[in-house]
C-alpha cells in the first residue's frame, strides 16, 4: 500500500470540474486584481472567525509582517514567540529590525505560558503565540499577561483556521490574528495566500490601504507608502469554493485522529490529547516517539509518507546565528525536534489506511 503524506493532486481531481468553472467565471469577469470574490471571502472569514474585520493578503507571512508593523514593532523592540514554529514566524520579527525573544514550549508543542512573564522587558512590543498543528495555545492565560503588562497579542493562526479555545475562535483572541492559505493548509488556495483578522477598525483600514501600494480609491492618490500584499481575486474565488467544504475537511481530519487513537499502541507513541477547552483542527497530526528517524525510514520503506514539523528549532538554524541563542536554551523544543513525526492526516485517507499505518508503527516497536 502507498500512502502519500499529502494528496493535493487528488484534491484537484475531485474538484476539477467545479473548480475550472469557478476559474473561468472569475477570469471572464475581467477583475483579476480586487473584485467581488475578495469581498465575499473577507465577509465569510469574519463570520467564521467571529471578528469584525478580515483583510485578505497574499500570504500568512505578510499578514504577520503587516500585523506586527501596525502594532508598532520597530528596530530594537522585542517580540515574544516560541522557537518551534515555521521559520516565517520569526523571520517577520527580524525583518522589522526587532528581536525574537523565544519562550520554550509545553509537551503539546505550544508556548509554555508559565515562562512568558520572565521574558518581558521594557522593549517587549508584542506577544506572538503560535497555534501549532491546529491546537490553540492557552489564550486565557496569555490574555491575562497581555492585559497586566499592556502588551498586545498577535496570534500566529496560520495553522488553525476554525480551531477554538474555550469556544472562542482562533484569530479572535488577540489584537490581530494572522492566517495562511498556503496549499498545505486545511483551507488552501492554489498558490500563496493569507489573511488577517481584527476587531480594530483603524488597523483594518490601514492594512487594507497598505496592502495595495497605499492607494486611495484610484492609482492617482496615495495615502501611505505601501506594499503589494493583496490576495488575487482568482485565489479568493478558489478559496470561496473550498470554504464550502472546510467543516467537512476538519471533521474528516478529526475522525482520522480518532482512528489513530483507537489503533496506535501508546506504550511507545505519545500524543498530546485534546483537552476539554480545545477544538483542534489537525493541520498536522504529530506523534512523539523514540527512534523517530528509524521509524520514519521504516514507514517510508513500507510506502508511507511522513514529515517533520520541524526538525531544526529556529534558534539553532544558521539564519539565527546573530540572535545569540545556543543549544540547550530551549530544552523541551530541542527534545521534541528529535521525537516528533507528522503522520498522514489528510481528508482523503480511508480508515483501512490509518489502521495499516498504525499497525506498522506498532509492529516497528514490538521488535525493539
Ligand atoms: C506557523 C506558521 N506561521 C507562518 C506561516 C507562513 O504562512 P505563509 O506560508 O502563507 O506565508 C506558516 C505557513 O507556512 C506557518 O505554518
Amino acid at each position: 500500500m502507498k500512502i502519500p503524506y499529502v494528496n493535493i493532486k487528488k484534491q484537484y481531481f475531485i474538484e476539477r470540474r467545479n473548480l475550472l468553472s469557478v476559474i473561468d467565471k472569475t477570469l471572464s469577469s475581467g477583475n483579476w486584481v480586487g473584485g467581488s470574490e475578495i469581498d465575499k471571502f473577507e465577509e465569510s472569514i469574519s463570520k467564521i472567525c467571529k471578528t469584525k474585520y478580515c483583510v485578505s493578503l497574499n500570504s500568512g507571512t505578510d499578514a504577520l509582517t503587516l500585523g506586527l508593523h501596525l502594532l508598532g514593532v520597530r528596530k530594537g523592540d522585542e517580540v515574544i514567540t516560541p522557537p518551534n514554529s515555521f521559520v516565517a514566524s520569526t523571520a517577520v520579527i527580524v525583518h522589522l529590525g526587532a528581536k525574537p525573544v523565544f519562550v520554550d514550549v509545553n509537551k503539546d508543542q505550544n508556548i509554555n505560558v508559565e515562562l512568558i512573564e520572565k521574558k518581558i522587558t521594557k522593549k517587549t512590543k508584542a506577544i506572538m503565540p503560535v497555534h501549532l498543528t491546529g491546537r490553540m495555545c492557552e489564550m486565557d492565560k496569555i490574555n491575562k499577561i497581555s492585559k497586566k503588562y499592556n502588551i498586545p497579542i498577535i496570534e500566529d493562526s496560520a495553522q488553525s483556521i476554525m480551531s477554538s479555545f474555550k469556544n472562542k475562535m482562533s484569530g479572535s483572541w488577540g489584537k490581530i490574528g494572522c492566517f495562511s492559505t498556503h496549499p498545505l493548509k486545511n483551507l488552501n488556495a492554489s498558490g500563496d495566500g493569507g489573511f488577517l483578522t481584527t476587531n480594530d477598525k483603524k488597523i483594518y483600514e490601514i492594512i487594507k490601504n497598505l496592502r495595495s501600494h497605499g492607494m486611495e480609491d484610484d492609482r492617482n492618490n496615495v495615502k501611505n507608502f505601501g506594499y503589494v500584499s493583496r490576495m488575487d481575486n482568482l485565489q479568493a474565488a478558489i478559496l470561496n469554493y473550498r470554504l464550502k467544504n472546510l467543516k467537512k475537511i476538519i471533521k474528516s481530519r478529526r475522525i482520522n485522529v480518532q482512528n489513530y487513537i483507537e489503533n496506535l499502541n501508546f506504550n511507545h507513541v505519545k500524543i498530546p490529547l485534546e483537552t476539554k477547552d480545545q477544538f483542534n483542527t489537525y493541520h498536522t497530526f504529530v506523534i512523539q516517539v523514540n527512534q523517530r528517524d528509524e521509524l520514519k525510514k521504516y514507514l517510508e520503506k513500507n510506502g508511507i509518507g511522513t514529515a517533520i514539523h520541524y526538525p531544526v528549532p529556529i534558534h539553532l538554524q544558521k539564519c539565527s546565528k546573530l540572535l545569540g541563542y545556543k543549544k540547550g536554551d530551549f530544552p523541551e523544543t530541542e527534545k521534541q525536534s528529535k521525537r516528533i513525526l507528522s503522520l498522514p492526516i489528510n481528508q482523503f485517507l480511508r480508515k483501512q489506511e490509518i489502521i495499516y499505518i498504525s499497525n506498522l508503527i506498532n509492529k516497528f516497536y514490538k521488535t525493539r
